[in-house]
């Protein structure tokens, strides 16, 4: 499991300051209540130096996040693009995770937020395949889980919030300590939804099927770059409700997220997925994307922010 690797500066409120002095009171309302909205984003090493990917579709998403639970973020995306690119050059990286975080501290005495204020941290550090390099070659051993994904109209899945991950650890920690390395959870109706940190792709007879945005998952940026790449190399991809079955009978299977990036599943349940190897159309999908992200292809929908262009343009 990968520990976190610490870097020189986090910004905090328009002001960098050092990775150890980002504390926050153990009564923050975040602590106690779960109120921590926050993102995933990875910045990737290109000819043209570092470059995030999606960066103002993951600040929106977490405006999003912060819009849904009332929280009023004081920043907006443009100077949260700026603060981010400063960031990474600051701290010097050419690749990393970056981890902005709007969290409710320390005020509120019971669970009301209001009298909490809205604190804005973004943190970043190097981090590595996050299913291991192994899986992202031969693929993952997944199985179902156990733990079901929130309902529709209970805590709102399209919000990006410390608390839905409690979901998420149960899963996860199910699946490792039984022996895999991801679990993929049903929704409510018993249908796929997604796994700990990831969306699922099934394909079956060269067609790619994702399950859609019922409620019970996150919609992933990862999922959306992946329909339209899927889309643009002509492949069928379809949005529905898709049967647990079809994890058994799939000729292939990945995840997406940003963490994951494109990682394909070898087998579900001890199950092989089509012939136990990755398959050809995540193959194709895993280096359309990660050719674009890396800079090695044409950025046709403007996903790469590079980061010394955006230093420039601001100075
Ligand atoms: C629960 C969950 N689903 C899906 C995803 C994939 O989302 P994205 O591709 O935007 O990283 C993530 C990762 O953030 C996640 O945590």
């Amino acid at each position: 499991m990968a520990k976190l690797n610490a870097t020189d500066w986090i910004w905090r409120d328009g002001e960098f300051i050092a990775w150890q002095d980002a504390n926050v009171h153990v009564l923050a309302h975040s602590m106690q209540f779960g109120s921590s909205a926050f993102e995933g984003i990875r910045c990737y090493d290109t000819p043209r130096g570092p470059a995030i990917f999606r960066l103002e579709d993951h600040l929106q998403r977490l405006l999003n996040s912060c819009k849904i639970y009332r929280m009023e973020v004081p920043y907006t995306v443009d100077e949260l693009v700026a603060a981010n690119c400063e960031l990474v050059e600051k701290n010097g990286l050419n690749a990393c995770y970056l981890r902005p975080m709007v969290i409710r501290g320390y005020g509120a005495a019971g669970m009301v937020p209001f009298d909490s204020p809205v604190e804005v941290f973004l943190p970043c550090w190097p981090w590595g395949s996050y299913l291991g390099d192994h899986a992202m070659e031969n693929g993952a051993d997944a199985c179902v889980s156990t733990w079901a994904r929130m309902a529709p109209n209970t805590t709102p899945s399209m919000a990006k919030i410390a608390g839905n991950y409690l979901g998420g650890q149960l899963i996860k920690m199910e699946a490792l300590a039984n022996g895999y390395d991801e679990g993929i959870a049903l929704g409510p109706d018993g249908l796929i939804s997604e796994g700990s940190g990831q969306n699922v792709f099934v394909v079956q007879r060269g067609v790619i099927f994702t399950s859609p945005m019922n409620g019970t998952l996150l919609p992933g940026i990862t999922r959306d770059s992946i329909i339209m790449l899927a889309r643009d190399a002509g492949l069928d991809v379809r949005e529905g409700p898709l049967q647990r079955e079809m994890l058994y009978t799939a000729d292939e299977i990945f995840l997406t997220g940003t963490a994951s990036e494109v990682t394909p599943v070898r087998s579900v349940d001890k199950i092989k997925v089509g012939i136990g190897r990755t398959g050809e159309v995540t193959k194709l999908l895993q280096r359309t994307f990660l050719d674009l992200a890396q800079g090695k292809t044409e950025d046709k929908y403007h996903w790469l922010c590079h980061v010394r262009a955006e230093r420039a343009s601001a100075t």
